[in-house]
């Protein structure tokens, strides 16, 4: 590729981020060769959308919500269509092996698309072009970071679509999640659904997080008319989720925020859940499960999810469990509820050891392990009336 074709970033000083520099000649040099940006500079510059945009938000009723943009007028939704056409592609991979790579000789300064969106490394502002770094100042999604720019967000591939998460790490209360959880949740949705004969009118995804579950599941499906709920008790997921279900082209999807099934009145044919599953003493709403051991919520969507499904409805978890001298609590404290007449259902150990890590944490000084669950629940008789453990 010839070196005039290459496009120098117009220099400009990104509003309210300390520390922004002209791009250096020299760093422009070094961007010919970023691997993820030859096809950057080949392709036209990407259009600004209006600025007027920026601050009108509304939820699925148009209702005006702080926080949550409409995903058509988000400028994060332009830097994933952006970044699309540009052939990126990102496997987010655990926290833990993020660091080790990061802390690797040569990855301080992103020299690549997949640096700045994947690996979340600091850049400086001559990596990208200027409407790039426009969207990601009028989208709200990026800091300053000792001299160099970071962005707030990454995009993971999943299947063939693109979704918005927050960038490693995910220190903040309000952090969207996306990981290889995310994976081993699409993969029992696919295999799940890729047999299922029955009519779908509905899905709902509770913790949708960036909506992996749901948009998924619709994919499988590919039941056009049917509709997709994601909910989430963040806000920030919810903005990132519109983004992904725009991405991926979902039709019929609605969003709506609050405590799992307090904001779905209707019957469900189709419930996915990733639900956090650990203990987090920082309560973090993407990791904190609750309950005994993190389990609370996975047994909670259980109990209040089952007496939501229509006859021949389904109902399918991925969470994780602590595994306490051979007893697998999660599935003890659902048994109960599953084992009736008037449902199928399938549970497995999807992983034997997931989150090692947590084990050297005072709150987990019993557990010997924490296993990734899966429970696929068929519902195959009449209307189900579901106690909860404390009433029986
Ligand atoms: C581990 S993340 C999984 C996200 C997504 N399902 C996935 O697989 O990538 C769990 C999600 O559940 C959400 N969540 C936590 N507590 C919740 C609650 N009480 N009601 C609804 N969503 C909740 C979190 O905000 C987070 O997005």
């Amino acid at each position: 590729m010839p070196a005039s074709t290459i496009k120098t970033p117009r220099s400009r000083s990104l509003k309210g981020i300390a520390g922004v520099r002209e791009p250096k000649l020299l760093f422009a040099k070094q961007l010919q060769k970023a691997p993820g940006l030859e096809a950057a500079s080949t392709t036209p510059a990407p259009t600004p959308y209006p600025a007027a945009f920026r601050t009108r938000m509304a939820d699925s009723a148009g209702n005006s919500v702080p926080g949550i943009h409409m995903a058509a007028e988000d400028p994060v939704l332009l830097l994933g269509r952006w970044l699309r056409q540009q052939g990126y592609h990102f496997v987010t991979t655990t926290p833990a092996t993020h660091a080790r790579v990061n802390a690797r000789p040569g990855t301080g300064v992103a020299q690549s698309l997949q640096d700045v969106f994947g690996w979340s490394r600091p850049f400086s502002p001559a990596l990208l072009p200027a409407p790039v770094l426009r969207w990601l100042e009028d989208g709200d999604v990026i800091e300053s970071c000792n001299g160099l720019l970071r962005s707030k967000v990454r995009f993971s591939t999943l299947a063939d679509s693109l979704f918005v998460h927050s960038a490693y790490p995910t220190a903040d209360d309000d952090s969207v999640f996306f990981g290889p959880d995310s994976y081993r949740f699409a993969a029992l949705i696919q295999r799940t659904l890729a047999q299922s004969r029955a009519k779908v009118d509905r899905i709902v995804d509770i913790g949708c997080g960036t909506g992996a579950g749901g948009i998924i599941a619709a994919q499988t499906l590919k039941h056009a008319a049917a509709k997709v709920i994601l909910t989430d008790i963040n806000a920030a997921a919810l903005r990132y989720a519109r983004v992904n279900a725009e991405l991926a082209a979902t039709l019929n999807t609605s969003f709506r925020q609050g405590d799992l099934f307090e904001v779905i009145n209707e019957p469900v044919d189709v419930i996915v859940a990733n639900p956090p599953y650990l203990l987090d003493p920082a309560a973090r709403f993407y990791r904190h499960g609750g309950g005994e051991l993190g389990s609370g919520l996975s047994t909670r969507i259980v109990l209040e999810g089952l007496p939501r499904l229509t006859a021949q409805g389904m109902l399918i978890l991925y969470t994780g469990s602590p595994i306490l001298e051979g007893r697998d609590l999660f599935w003890e404290s659902i048994a109960s509820a599953v084992q009736i007449p008037s449902l199928q259902f399938e549970y497995a150990e999807l992983d034997p050891d997931v989150f090692g890590e947590e084990l050297d944490t005072p709150g987990y000084s019993q557990v010997d392990r924490i296993a990734a669950v899966a429970l696929v629940v068929y519902k195959i008789g009449p209307d189900l009336i579901i106690h909860s453990p404390a009433d029986r």
